[in-house]
């Protein structure tokens, strides 16, 4: 008996040597994964696999959700970046126009691989609110290639309080896409958002939220409620977002309806294809 118990603890470190392997920036073991598709089952074992390790696990769990968004934000993004334009028209105008000739504040929150940079104005001060520190590297780095967006403030915290590093009213716009789904408590981030706008500022948002009553929600139901999905998505999780948006306080909110189809992964992603973007006005 002993000897089992030393044998599977023995093969649950080699495994995790394997892991961290994988986890190897370029590794090319991650990228066959990728091209042949096996990436989402792998997550999945790897995550059920990360259970037992408890907090030894969360540093290869950081690494696996940086993987994560990688992989899959470039098969969201392809759905997702037709919309981003029009989402984001009347950032880029209002940036070039700059009333006072200052430019825009601009506080991005739960930035992660920095998917909205090609749609914001030329010049602008950010603030970044992100609790992963890990993307602090990746916003300085793709920050070069826009050099009229100047860093202010990276702030690894979460979106909930940001009482300690953002005044109220100082914000003109507030970016969020795809971070409601993945924060502890929406309706702290959205009354912060509301606090730290200036009035008349815009919070632009783009969210998937829960499907209309149906077989997809009752599954999404039960997927929330056993905190499966959250598990197993890093975080992310199934809200009416676009309904508590609407009663958080704003002045005014337009938004718009999407529907996403996917060719790849597509399982795992039906779950998430209905989604809604606008803006929110103080
Ligand atoms: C699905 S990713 C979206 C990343 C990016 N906004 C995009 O559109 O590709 C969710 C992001 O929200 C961040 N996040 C999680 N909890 C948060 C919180 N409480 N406050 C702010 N951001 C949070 C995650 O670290 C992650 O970067």
């Amino acid at each position: 008996m002993q000897f089992f118990l030393y044998l599977f603890i023995a093969l649950l470190l080699l495994g995790n040597l394997v892991v961290l392997l994988i986890f190897q920036e370029k590794s090319p073991i991650l990228d066959f994964l990728i091209k042949h598709n096996w990436y989402f089952p792998y997550h999945v074992v790897l995550t059920l696999y990360l259970l037992p390790l408890g907090e030894f696990g969360r540093e290869l769990r950081e690494k696996s959700f940086m993987n994560f968004c990688h992989v899959i934000g470039p098969i969201l993004m392809k759905e997702i970046n037709p919309h981003k334009p029009e989402l984001f028209a009347g950032l880029k105008a209002a940036g070039e126009s700059g009333k006072s000739g200052k430019p825009l504040t601009v506080l991005e929150i739960g930035i992660g691989p920095c998917t909205n940079f090609p749609y914001y104005p030329g010049k602008c001060e950010l603030v970044v609110v992100e609790p992963e520190s890990f993307f602090r590297k990746e916003v300085e780095q793709k920050l070069k290639s826009y050099p009229g967006i100047h860093l202010k403030g990276f702030y690894d915290i979460g979106a909930e309080d940001m009482t300690s590093v953002i005044d109220s009213g100082t914000i003109d716009a507030v970016i969020g896409t795809l971070v409601l789904c993945s924060v502890n408590n929406n309706d702290s981030v959205l009354r912060e958002v509301l606090r730290v706008l200036k009035p008349g500022g815009k919070y632009y948002f783009y969210e998937h939220v829960k499907s209309k009553p149906s077989w997809k929600r009752k599954i999404q139901e039960f997927l929330h409620w056993s905190t499966i999905w959250r598990y197993w998505m890093c975080g992310c999780d199934f809200y009416d977002t676009h309904k508590l948006i609407k009663k958080t306080g704003f002045s005014t909110v337009e938004c718009k309806e999407a529907y996403l189809s996917y060719s790849k992964f597509s399982l795992p992603l039906e779950f998430i294809n209905h989604n809604y973007y606008g803006i929110a006005t103080k």
